[in-house]
């Protein structure tokens, strides 16, 4: 039984059962794409199996580094940029403790870097890894990224220096591909323990392969549990492709369905800020997938209540281009009542010992009638509580449906041509060898 529950009544004033189901056949063509590897880029569909493949010696083999690490770590870096960092920091936040940097916990803090290019950043970075133990790992499939690398070639620095060159190497995870890159040569050289990004993963895909589950597997979850439950959805999104059996199927209809009546802007929604990363995962996964050759719904997110203090005006009652994609949690951890108070004079004793919880339920629901009534189609995919099997699966399911998504928007879901442009400014600007033609060129563009 998945946990996953998909409700789209709150559409159905926007478009009718038959405008969704019209999109089965569609689906149909690129259920069967996806799992026999018939379209483009069907050298990167590794991840669709991934959680079946993955074998208890390879899970044995992550925990077991893991738990070398963290006998000798107060803090673990995580040096990434994009899907090399994005899914597991969205699982590690998810299930951590809101305060876990305040607290002491049996686990090491899970830190990140190489995702930007703040000096301040680093050099703050820096000051505290000065005064705490520390390991990292350093992903990057392609092995070159310029951001991981450059914040990698400063730690690496420093962790040699704090612990000389024979610890440091100990206390280095390199995930990168198994014979190429920059990275792959460095790892070999130095001996660094070394985890493999499948050839046939691409960076958004790769959670559920060793670029998230070392990460997580280090912030103290349970990766086995996070596997088991990407195997129940990947089972459930293999078995058919009926909409209303697989849920991946039926989102992915749905998406298209509001589309085709103009909604261009998809709106994660969360009302949990545990979930905040986990919309910033979704929302590389969709944007990187999908926004090619001028077309894909654009993928955005706000966290409620939060943003319905600010973005909620815009959403209400500005231009009428988005639906709302609610991730709802039905159960909280912990449970936290409003105490009863004698002198009132805040006027909130008629909630006396209802539970956060509840509340925040009410503002979901309050909020979600108050923007259907302002044009505003919603989804909502309800989960019972978040946990590692249940986010398992719910990678699973929204890594499917964006697969079937984009190849009904007749684009290449696993390939980024558009993210190139910047870096060739970029490299440009900086005087990279090779580069010298464009160089001239941009010089010129810049002083017209
Ligand atoms: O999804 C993707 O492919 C990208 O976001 C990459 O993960 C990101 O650019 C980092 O690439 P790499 O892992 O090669 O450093």
């Amino acid at each position: 039984m998945l946990n996953i529950k998909i409700n789209y009544r709150h559409c159905l004033d926007f478009v009718s059962e038959k405008d969704i189901q019209s999109y089965q056949n569609k689906i149909d063509k690129y259920h069967h794409a996806l799992w026999h590897k018939t379209d483009k880029g069907h050298d990167f569909l590794g991840w669709t199996d991934v959680a079946s493949r993955t074998s208890n010696a390879e899970l044995q083999s992550i925990e077991n580094i893991a738990a070398k690490l963290k006998a000798k770590s107060d803090i673990f870096v995580v040096v990434g940029i994009g899907g090399s960092y994005l899914g597991a920091r969205a699982v590690i936040e998810a299930l951590q403790p809101h305060f876990a940097y305040l607290q002491n916990t049996e686990v090491p803090q899970i830190v990140y870097a190489g995702h930007h290019l703040s000096e301040d950043y680093l050099y703050d970075l820096l000051q505290v890894l000065d005064a705490n133990d520390y390991s990292m790992a350093v992903i990057s499939k392609s092995g070159t990224t310029t951001e991981p690398a450059l914040a990698f070639r400063i730690l690496k620095q420093h962790i040699e220096r704090k612990y000389g060159k024979t610890e440091a190497a100990k206390r280095i995870v390199a995930i990168t591909d198994a014979k190429k890159g920059a990275l792959k040569s460095l790892a070999t050289q130095e001996a660094y323990t070394t985890l493999v990004v499948p050839d046939d993963i691409g960076g958004r895909f790769s959670v559920l392969s060793p670029v998230g589950l070392l990460p997580i597997a280090m912030a103290g979850f349970d990766i086995r549990a996070l596997v088991q439950g990407a195997k129940a959805m990947e089972l459930a999104c293999k078995n058919s492709a009926d909409i209303t059996q697989n849920p991946a199927a039926l989102y992915a209809a749905l998406r298209h369905a509001l589309l085709d009546k103009g909604k261009q802007i998809e709106i994660m929604v969360n009302y949990l800020p545990a979930l905040f990363y986990f919309s910033e995962w979704w929302k590389q996964l969709y944007g990187e997938s999908e926004g090619k050759q001028h077309k894909g719904i654009f993928p955005a997110a706000v966290s409620n209540t939060t943003d319905l203090h600010s973005m909620g005006q815009y959403i209400q009652d500005g231009q009428r281009l988005m639906f709302e994609t609610v991730l709802s949690v039905e159960n909280s951890k912990y449970q936290v009542n409003i105490p009863e108070d004698n002198a009132n004079i805040d006027g909130l004793n008629y909630l006396t010992d209802k539970s956060i919880t509840a509340i925040n339920h009410f503002a979901e629901i309050g909020t979600t009638l108050a923007h259907i009534d302002g044009g505003v189609p919603n989804i909502r995919i309800q989960i019972p509580e978040i946990k590692e099997h249940i986010l398992g699966e719910l990678i699973y399911f929204y890594e499917f449906a964006c697969g079937l998504s984009a190849y009904m928007l007749g684009v290449n879901p696993f390939d980024q041509p558009g993210v190139e442009d910047y870096k060739r400014n970029m490299f440009a600007l900086l005087g990279k060898p090779g580069f010298e033609t464009e160089t001239k060129k941009i010089q010129t563009r810049l002083k017209r």
